[in-house]
């Protein structure tokens, strides 16, 4: 068998014939390693293998169009986050770090897909392991079929014996192709085999699920081409310290990226929350400085929850800047317009802003709640635990229109807000809402003293 030596980037997967420090595609540093590939065509199984096509032009019409019909796993939020259930023929990359549900998030979707006969493939954990977990699920899915194997071809020969209707293969980096001499995980085995899964996932009609690690800077391990050959990318994350779990799109070639499912590592697997903002609202830390409730929309779904921010005077003489789950340049943005439009002196102050629960949220509208925490924790005056605030701040200091005023209006409602601050060019848009006070701003600078008025006068 022919084969030659390449090295591979292990983050981007671009390929050269010398190894060099730098990867010329992605620009980073060390990540090229040497891998033995076989050459393309010499086990009949090669870079052609990958295509789906069958060389013969069709015209669009002829075409089904009723390959919309979805399997609905049980699990109201993963379904949608997939963009309404289970695609056939499609294939999901699940990522996320270790230990943070994806093998149980896998396993309670096949119990709810037991109709489809689904096929667990496990290179990680043996038969024992499995069922353990299962155990502790509320539906154990008895009749699943289980499969310990990482030999890639073996594993898509018990696909092609049709005793299945969904694969999961958990994980990806532990499967590998006899023809290729690199290491399992390595980049030109995960392709390879994920090469080899998708052309039968096209062909069978037959989702597979990849369940994939994450290193550290949060990619996928190993190749980024393997998001690139996907349809689908899931990303599972939280903090281990919380016990929630958020399932976000990263990727989706059936459904939006914006949506968003939240779950609860339980003691009986993963519970659905569907109400997340109760949820991260729950531990709040009303009457003290320096937080806000703020509105982000994720998805199709308002999320209400709280961001906490603490300006302090800066010891040392670069002050201190620190997001946690908010932009760096946005919070930059919104300090600035802080001392320009309040002439407030925050170049002498350490900075630090954060989302409560360990949430990502890149949704402007939460602008104006991020500068108020700011104020609120430069001045030490607590904000009125009974309002939400909802605006993006524009640079001249304006209070800029947000989209789904009336949903996060209403979420704010159904969680007994007393009052919403909101943008005033909004109010044209909306009518009354009954049982909650909507207060409009146009100008950053009238909302600060609108909000500080009631606290100020209480306190001097
Ligand atoms: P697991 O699905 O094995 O994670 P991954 O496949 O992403 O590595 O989940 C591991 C963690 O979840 C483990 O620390 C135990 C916890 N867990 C629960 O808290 N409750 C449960 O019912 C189960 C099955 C796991
Ligand atoms: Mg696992």
């Amino acid at each position: 068998m022919k084969t030659k030596t390449v090295f591979a980037c292990s983050n981007c997967g671009a390929s050269y014939p010398r190894w060099s420090g730098q990867c010329r595609s992605c620009n980073e540093w060390n990540t090229l390693v040497e891998e033995r590939q076989v050459k393309a065509g010499s086990a009949g199984k090669g870079k052609g293998a990958r295509s789906t096509a069958q060389g013969r032009v069709v015209a669009l019409r002829e075409i089904s169009a009723s390959g919309e019909e979805r399997l609905h796993t049980g699990i109201g939020e993963l379904d949608r986050v997939l963009g309404g259930g289970v695609v056939p023929g499609s294939i999901v990359l699940v990522g996320g770090d270790p230990g943070i549900g994806k093998s149980t998030l896998m396993l309670q979707m096949c119990a709810g897909l037991q109709p489809y006969a689904p096929l667990y493939v496990t290179g990680e954990e043996s038969l024992q392991q499995i069922r353990f977990r299962a155990l502790r699920l509320p539906t154990a899915p008895d009749d699943l079929q289980l499969l310990a194997e990482t030999n890639i071809v073996r594993i898509c020969d018990t696909i092609q014996q049709g005793a299945t209707g969904l694969v999961v293969i958990d994980s990806i980096q532990t499967s590998y192709r006899e023809d290729i001499e690199s290491a399992p995980g390595s980049v030109a085995q995960v392709r390879e085999c994920a090469a080899l899964l998708m052309q039968k996932a096209k062909q069978s009609g037959i989702p597979v699920f990849l369940v994939g690690h994450v290193t550290k800077e949060g990619m996928i391990a190993g190749p980024k081409v393997l998001e690139h050959m996907v349809d689908t990318v899931l990303q599972f994350e939280g903090e281990r310290v919380y016990s929630y779990r958020i399932l976000r799109a990263v990727k989706n070639r059936y459904g939006s990226t914006n949506e968003l499912g939240v779950f609860e590592m339980a003691e009986q697997g993963l519970r659905e929350v569907a109400n997340p903002s109760e949820l991260f609202l729950s531990e709040r830390s009303s009457g003290e400085s320096g937080t806000a409730v703020v509105v982000a929309m994720e998805g199709t779904r308002p999320l209400v929850l709280e961001v906490q921010a603490l300006a302090t005077a800066s010891s040392y003489g670069v002050p201190q800047r620190s997001a946690t789950g908010y932009d760096y340049k946005r919070l930059q943005m919104i300090l600035a317009i802080l001392e320009k439009r309040l002439g407030l002196n925050l170049g002498q102050y350490d900075i630090f802003v954060n989302i409560a629960g360990g949430l990502r949220l890149d949704d402007p509208a939460i602008d104006l709640g991020i500068a108020a925490a700011i104020v609120s924790s430069y001045r030490d005056l607590p904000i009125d635990a009974d309002i939400a605030l909802i605006g993006e701040l524009g640079l001249t200091g304006e209070v800029r229109a947000v989209t789904s005023i009336e949903a996060r209006v209403h979420e704010c409602r159904r969680l007994g807000f007393r009052s919403v601050m909101l943008p005033g060019s909004a109010m044209k848009r909306t009518s009354a809402i009954e049982g909650i006070e909507l207060r409009p701003e146009e100008r950053i600078v009238q909302a600060l003293v609108d909000l500080f008025a009631g606290a100020a006068s209480a306190s001097s």
